[in-house]
C-alpha cells in the first residue's frame, strides 16, 4: 500500500482494501509462518479513550508477528494531564517506536497527529470521526459471511456519532453496495458523510424503521448509541433503547443474515440472538487480529 498513515478509509482503493484483506485471509490459513516476520518492531499504544478489542488487538497483532508494543497507558497516569499537546505527544513517541496507533476523542485529531510524525500512524478512533482499521476487519466479515459485491447492507443506530458507520459507508463506494441506513432522525447520518457517498455516487437510502428493509438485506450492522458523544444526557435517554433487535425482530429476515456490531453493545442487540446462526459479532471482532496483523505487515516495519 503506498500510504504511510492510515487516517480514513477515504484514502484507500479498492485495490489497498483488497490487498489488507487478502494479506489477512493468508495469515489466517497460516499464523505460523508470519510468527518471526517483525521481530524486533515496537507498536506505540496512544489511547486517549477507553478500548478493549481495538488496544488489544493491536498489541495481540504486533506480538503475533513477532513485535512489542509500547503503552502510554491511561491519560490519568500521562504526561497529557500536566498540560502536554497531543502534537508534542506524538513527536515525542515517533523516537522510541516504528509505528503508533492513536486513539483520541477529538475528531481530527489523527490527521493532525499524523502531520507531525515520520513513522505510520494508525487512526483507532477520532471522536466522532473515523476508525479506518475498525472498517477493515468489518470488511473482512462481510466478505467472509456475504461477499462484498451485489451487498446489500443495513447500518442501524447512532449514525450521527458512530465513527464506524461513517468509515464503512466510505469504504463500501468502491463496491457494488446498497447502504440502507436506519436511525431516529436525531442520529442520521451527517450531512458532510452523506454529501460525500452522493459525490461518490453510491446508493443510499435512509429510513426509521428497520422493518421496511430487513427482508432485503445480505447484512445488519448494529451499532451502540454513543452515549459519551451526547451533548444533552437527556436527550440520550430518549433514544436509549428504542433501536433494538432480538431473536423475534430477526424472524423477518433471512435465516443466515449475518448480524454484525463493532461491540461493545449494550442492549442493542439481545442476548437472546447470541445462541441463533446470525450471531456474527464475535467472528467479527476476532478478525481483528489478522486484519490488524495484515496492516501491521504491510505499513509498519520492513514490509515485503
Ligand atoms: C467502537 C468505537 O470505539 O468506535 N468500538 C470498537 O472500536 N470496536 C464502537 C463503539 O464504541 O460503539
Amino acid at each position: 500500500m503506498r500510504h504511510d498513515h492510515l487516517v480514513t478509509t477515504k484514502q484507500l482503493s479498492r485495490a489497498d482494501i483488497e490487498t489488507v484483506l487478502d494479506r489477512a485471509a493468508e495469515i489466517d490459513a497460516d499464523p505460523a509462518a508470519f510468527a518471526d516476520r517483525h521481530a524486533g518492531t515496537l507498536l506505540g499504544l496512544l489511547f486517549f479513550e477507553p478500548s478493549t478489542r481495538t488496544k488489544m488487538s493491536f498489541e495481540t497483532a504486533m506480538k503475533r508477528l513477532g513485535g512489542d508494543v509500547v503503552d502510554m497507558g491511561s491519560v490519568e497516569s500521562s504526561s497529557i494531564k500536566k498540560g502536554e499537546s497531543l502534537a508534542d505527544t506524538v513527536r515525542v513517541i515517533e523516537g522510541y517506536v516504528d509505528g503508533i496507533v492513536l486513539r483520541h476523542p477529538r475528531q481530527g485529531s489523527a490527521k493532525m497527529g499524523g502531520e507531525y510524525v515520520d513513522v505510520p500512524l494508525l487512526n483507532a478512533g477520532d471522536g466522532a470521526g473515523h476508525h479506518p482499521t475498525q472498517t477493515l476487519l468489518d470488511l473482512y466479515t462481510i466478505r467472509e459471511n456475504a461477499g462484498l459485491d451485489d451487498l446489500t447492507i443495513g447500518v442501524m443506530g447512532d449514525l450521527k456519532y458512530g465513527r464506524t458507520v461513517h468509515s464503512l459507508a466510505h469504504a463500501l463506494t468502491n463496491f457494488d453496495a446498497s447502504q440502507h441506513f436506519v436511525s431516529p432522525e436525531s442520529l442520521k447520518l451527517p450531512r458532510g458523510v452523506r454529501y460525500d457517498l452522493h459525490e461518490e455516487g453510491a446508493s443510499v437510502r435512509e429510513h426509521t424503521d428497520l422493518e421496511e428493509v430487513l427482508p432485503e438485506l445480505d447484512v445488519l450492522y448494529v451499532t451502540r448509541i454513543q452515549r459519551e458523544r451526547f451533548p444533552d444526557e437527556n436527550e440520550y435517554r430518549e433514544i436509549a433503547g428504542e433501536y433494538r433487535v432480538d431473536a423475534e425482530t430477526l424472524s423477518a429476515a433471512e435465516d443466515d443474515l449475518p448480524v454484525m456490531h463493532p461491540l461493545p453493545r449494550v442492549d442493542e442487540i439481545a442476548a437472546d440472538v447470541d445462541d441463533t446462526d446470525h450471531a456474527t459479532y464475535f467472528e467479527q471482532a476476532h478478525n481483528g487480529v489478522p486484519v490488524r496483523m495484515a496492516l501491521l505487515d504491510l505499513l509498519v516495519g520492513d514490509s515485503e
